[in-house]
Order: structure tokens, then sequence, then C-alpha cells
């Protein structure tokens, strides 16, 4: 159904739930960053910021939860675009558990809600060592937005529904055009971002298939795998903390070449695999990973990009090629966020406000 959508309001209108409204509103949020981060076709960035970015060595992004895989899906464009090594951390882990650090650091922080207190705990070891941060968040009078050097907008506007789904892909991209502006150029990416919003919203538009896998095949399933390489392994950690936080399913993502290392015990039957396949030079693997699950019993799915799809795909997403399939994880959360809303729905539970979960974390 098509409503009249409003990212900013912050009521549900006819929606069942504000996550399905939030699901909707990706398209819209891709357009309001283009008309926000654009000037003249290009992206338009503090240049305090990208100075501050230039003169460090390594870059060092921070975050929880959903947060933390849109940090994983940055990380890529800031190695192959901007050429900085990145790393990404669990802000909970990095507290306690920190790497050798670099001579010259830069710090990313990525908040929805900008009062995530794992991260805030991060920051403040972050100023004491008086090392540069950036905070990348969708509240911008936040505590972490307040308290790092520099912060940049998602502009997703309100996200009510605990599970996070446009923020997710708003992060993403905040952090896609933040890499362009350190390389300086990628004159196509406004192009590129308007092509994603119509394939956004084409998906968007395609949902009956989505409530249809969910209903057969994860609804009634006790586990449920996700398996993906490259940047499609990020994508199922996502894929995997979606369903399991709001269907109460047991659901583990992992890297595909992962599954004869242990986890193939797992497989019985008619247990759901759900393959994520926009990685050209690693799509035949994974389809074979499939295979191996299925000659146990699995009931395979797939979720593909349409370039790289057979007629036999489940789930075909628009086509990403050449350097475009670094988008793959953004085209892939569609599906991944409709999936566990249809199965949360078909399980009759309440979508919006998972059991023992809140919004924001501000405990530790
Ligand atoms: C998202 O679906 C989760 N509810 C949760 O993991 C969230 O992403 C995490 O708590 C981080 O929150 P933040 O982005 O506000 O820091």
């Amino acid at each position: 159904f098509h409503l009249d959508i409003d990212p900013t309001a912050a009521d549900k209108g006819a929606y069942p739930f504000f996550m399905l409204k939030e699901i909707d509103e990706q398209a819209i949020v891709t357009r309001t960053l283009i008309e926000h981060y654009f000037v003249n076709g290009l992206p338009h960035i503090n240049e305090k910021i990208i100075q501050a970015i230039k003169q460090s060595d390594r870059l060092y992004i921070v975050a929880a939860g959903t947060s933390y895989h849109a940090g994983l899906i940055g990380r890529r464009f800031f190695e192959k675009w901007a050429g900085i090594p990145t790393e990404t951390h669990i802000a909970s882990e990095f507290a306690y558990d920190r790497p050798i650090i670099s001579k010259k650091p830069f710090f990313i922080f990525i908040s929805q809600s900008g009062e995530t207190a794992d991260s805030i705990q991060v920051l403040d070891f972050v100023q004491k060592e008086s090392y540069p941060s950036l905070t990348i968040s969708n509240v911008m009078n936040s505590t972490l937005t307040r308290e790092s050097d520099f912060a940049l907008p998602i502009l997703a506007g309100p996200e009510i529904a605990v599970a996070s789904t446009k923020a997710y892909t708003a992060q993403i991209m905040t952090q896609v055009i933040l890499a362009a502006a350190i390389a300086g150029g990628h004159s196509e990416l406004q192009e590129e971002l308007s092509r994603l919003a119509i394939d956004l919203q084409a998906e968007i538009d395609g949902k009956e298939k989505i409530k249809q896998i969910a209903d057969k095949y994860l609804v009634n399933a006790n586990r449920t795998f996700y398996i993906g390489r490259g940047a499609d392994a990020d994508s199922t950690l996502e894929a995997a903390l979606k369903l399991k936080e709001i269907s109460y399913t047991l659901v583990e993502g992992f890297a595909a070449g992962e599954l004869k290392h242990g986890t193939i015990s797992l497989i019985e039957q008619a247990t759901p695999v759900i393959g994520l396949i926009s990685q050209s030079k690693m799509a035949g693997l994974t389809r074979s990973n499939l295979e191996e699950t299925m000659a146990r019993g699995a009931k395979a799915v797939t979720i593909v990009t349409k370039n790289l799809a057979t007629k036999d795909d489940d789930i075909i997403l628009p086509a990403l090629t050449g350097e475009m399939e670094m988008f793959g994880p953004i085209l892939e959360a569609i599906p991944i966020q409709l999936l566990a809303y249809y199965t949360s729905l078909g399980r009759n539970l309440d979508v919006d406000h998972p059991r023992n979960l809140a919004k924001s974390v501000t405990v530790q």
C-alpha cells in the first residue's frame, strides 16, 4: 500500500507498526541525504573534518548493534575510496580490549541515538588521549554528537521502532558520502545514490514475495542461518540481528566458507539457510555452500542481485555491476528487514517493542 510517507513524522499514521513505516521511508531518506550533502553534484563535507581525517594514518569506527554493522559496511568505502586503513570495533569490546592504536588515529562513532553508553565510554577514552573524533548520528543534540569534535547527521527522521532499519542504511550512505568527499571526487556518486533510491523504492514496492517466504519458511523455523562472503558476510550479521531481535528465532549470520568448520552440524531437515549474493567473484562459492546445506536437508533461500541471479532464485534485487557491487548490503537491507518484520508479525509478536529490549541502551 502506498501511504503519504513523512519520515519526520513521529506518529505511525495508517501503518500497523513504526517498523514498517520506517522500512518504507528508506528511499525518501536517501534523497534527503543527496539534497543535504551534495553541492553542484559533488559530496560536500565540512573541510575541517576532511583535513582532520586526511592527517590520520588509520580510522577506527566504533559502534554497537546495528550501528556496528553499518560500520562494517562503511569500513570498505574508507579503505577502497579514501585509501585509509580502517578498523571497525564493537564499542563494549574496545572499551576493555583495545588493539594497538596507530600514531595518528581518527575515531568515527556511529550511533542512531547518540546515547549508547558503550560508545560514550569509548569516546571518554578517545578524549582523554586527545584523539580526534567524529560522530555520525540521527540525533544531533545527543551526548555523542555534542562531545565529539565533529558530527554528521544521517537525516533519517525519528526512528521509533526498537529494531533499527532506516538508520542502518542512512548510516551506511553517510559513510559512503564522507569517504567520497575524502577521496575528493566520485562525481558519479550523486547519480549512483539517486539510482539507489529508485532501486530501494522498487524493493519496498515488492513486499508480497518476501512476506510469502517469511510465512512459508521462517515463521515456523526454530533456527535460521544467513550466509554470505565479503560484504555479504558483513550483511549477514545485520540480517541475523533483525530476525532474532523481533521474532525471537535463534539466528546466526556468518561467512559462508565457515560452514564446514562447524556450523553445518546444526543443519536439520527444513532449516532455512538464506544466502546473500551480491558480490560477483564469490557468488559461485556461496551457491555451492548453499548446496552443501541442501544435501543435509536445509531449505535454501537466495537473495541475489539481478546480474547474478538465475530463474530459480527466490528474491531478486536490482542489478549492481562493477564498483556498485559495494552497495550490495544497502539493497540487501530491505529484504532482511522485511523477512524479520513478517516473521515477527506471523508470530503475533509486538514488532515495535520486542521483549527485553530498549530503543537506546544507555547502560553498559
Ligand atoms: C538495532 O536493531 C538494535 N535495536 C540495537 O542493536 C542498536 O542498533 C544498538 O543499541 C545501537 O544503538 P545506537 O545506534 O543508538 O548507538
